[in-house]
C-alpha cells in the first residue's frame, strides 16, 4: 500500500493530529522522529493508530485525564531515559541495580508510576519498535485464539495488551493479570472498565510474579518488558514455564542495552536472549528484534544502541 505524506494526514485523522500537534509544540526533536514513523505508515495503519489512540483518549478522560497530559508522560518518561542512557554511557551498567530498588522508586510511587505507564502507553503508538511489537503479539493473539480458554498477562502496565486480549479472544475465556505494582492493575482495570464492554471473567492481583502460584496452568501468557525487571530473569523464564500449559504459547518481549529508571538486566545480545529461552525450556517459534535507530546492524551493536526484541515461545 502507498504510504502518506504527512503533511496530507492531519485532517484525516484528527486523534493523531491533536497528540502530534501538542508533542511538536514541546520538542523538536520528537518531531523529526515522530514524522518520520507517522510517514513511513501506510493509511490502514494510520487508521488502525487513529482508531486506538481514539479508543486510549476514552479511557483519559474516564479517569480524568486528557492527552496533553499523556504527551508530559510520555516526554517526562524521554528525558528519564535520556538520563539513564548518560549513566549507561559513562559507566557501562544500568543505574537501578536491583529489582528491590526498582519497586522503593518506581512500582510503589503512584504519581511517578502512573506517568510512566501513560508515557508507555503513547510510546504503542510512536514508537516503531513498540508498534511492531503490539502488531507481532495480536497476530499471535489471532493465530491461537481457539485454543486460548485462560489468558495470564504478567506485568500489564499501562494495559493495552490485556485489553487487546480481552476484546480479541472468545467470550469464554478467563483473563488473569498479575503485576507487582499496584499502579499497574489500577491502569489496567481501569482500561478494561472504560474500553471493554461486558468483560469476561477476570482477575487482577497485585503480587510479584515470583509469589503467584495458581492451581491452574494458562493456555497464552503474555510477558512484555518484564524480563529486563528482575534481578534473575532465568528464574522468571523458570517460572513462565511452570504456569504455561502443555500446549500453550507465550509472547515475551524484553530489549538489549536499554537503560531505564526501572530496568535491573542487562541483555548485551539479542542472542543471549534466544540462548536464555532455549535453555529454560522453550522452543521458539518466532523471534524479532527491532533496533531504536536506522543505521547498519554493526554500528547499533557497536554503539550499544538498545534493540528491542519479542519471541512467540511454546514448552519444549
Ligand atoms: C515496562 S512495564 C510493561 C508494560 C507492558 N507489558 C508492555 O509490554 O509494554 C513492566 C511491568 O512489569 C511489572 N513488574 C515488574 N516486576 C514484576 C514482578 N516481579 N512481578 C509482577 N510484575 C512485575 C511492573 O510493575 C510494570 O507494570
Amino acid at each position: 500500500m502507498e504510504n502518506v505524506n504527512m503533511n496530507t494526514i492531519l485532517p484525516e485523522y484528527p486523534g493523531i493530529s491533536s497528540m502530534a500537534e501538542k508533542l511538536f509544540k514541546k520538542s523538536a526533536f520528537q518531531k523529526k522522529k515522530v514524522e518520520s514513523f507517522l510517514s513511513s505508515k501506510s493509511a490502514g495503519q494510520l487508521q488502525h493508530i487513529e482508531t486506538l489512540l481514539h479508543k486510549y483518549t476514552g479511557y483519559l478522560a474516564a479517569e480524568g485525564m486528557d492527552i496533553g497530559y499523556a504527551v508530559d508522560a510520555y516526554l517526562k518518561m524521554l528525558t528519564d531515559m535520556m538520563r539513564c542512557q548518560i549513566y549507561f554511557a559513562k559507566k557501562g551498567v544500568y543505574p537501578v541495580a536491583d529489582a528491590v530498588l526498582a519497586f522503593d522508586e518506581v512500582y510503589s510511587d503512584a504519581a511517578r508510576m502512573k506517568a510512566y505507564m501513560i508515557g508507555l502507553a503513547l510510546s504503542q503508538f510512536l514508537w516503531e519498535s513498540h508498534f511492531n511489537m503490539y502488531q507481532i503479539f495480536q497476530s499471535a493473539i489471532n493465530t491461537h485464539a481457539k485454543q486460548i480458554k485462560k489468558y495470564l498477562e504478567i506485568g500489564p502496565g499501562h494495559g493495552l495488551y490485556f485489553q487487546h486480549a480481552m476484546m480479541h479472544l472468545d467470550t469464554d475465556t478467563e483473563f488473569t493479570a498479575v503485576d507487582i505494582s499496584e499502579t499497574s492493575i489500577n491502569i489496567t482495570r481501569g482500561i478494561i472498565e472504560s474500553l471493554v464492554e461486558n468483560p469476561p471473567k477476570h482477575e487482577f492481583l497485585v503480587a510479584d510474579i515470583f509469589n503467584f502460584n495458581p492451581a491452574v496452568k494458562y493456555d497464552f501468557i503474555t510477558m512484555g518488558e518484564v524480563l529486563e525487571h528482575v534481578t534473575n530473569p532465568e528464574e522468571l523464564l523458570g517460572r513462565l514455564q511452570g504456569l504455561l500449559a502443555g500446549s500453550g504459547r507465550a509472547f515475551v518481549s524484553t530489549c538489549v542495552n536499554c537503560p531505564a529508571i526501572d530496568h535491573v538486566y542487562h541483555f548485551k545480545h539479542v542472542e543471549e536472549i534466544s540462548a536464555m529461552l532455549v535453555r529454560c525450556g522453550f522452543i521458539i517459534e518466532e523471534e524479532h528484534f527491532f533496533p531504536v535507530e536506522n543505521l547498519p546492524l554493526e554500528e547499533i551493536i557497536r554503539q550499544r544502541i538498545t534493540i528491542n526484541y519479542c519471541a512467540v515461545v511454546k514448552k519444549l
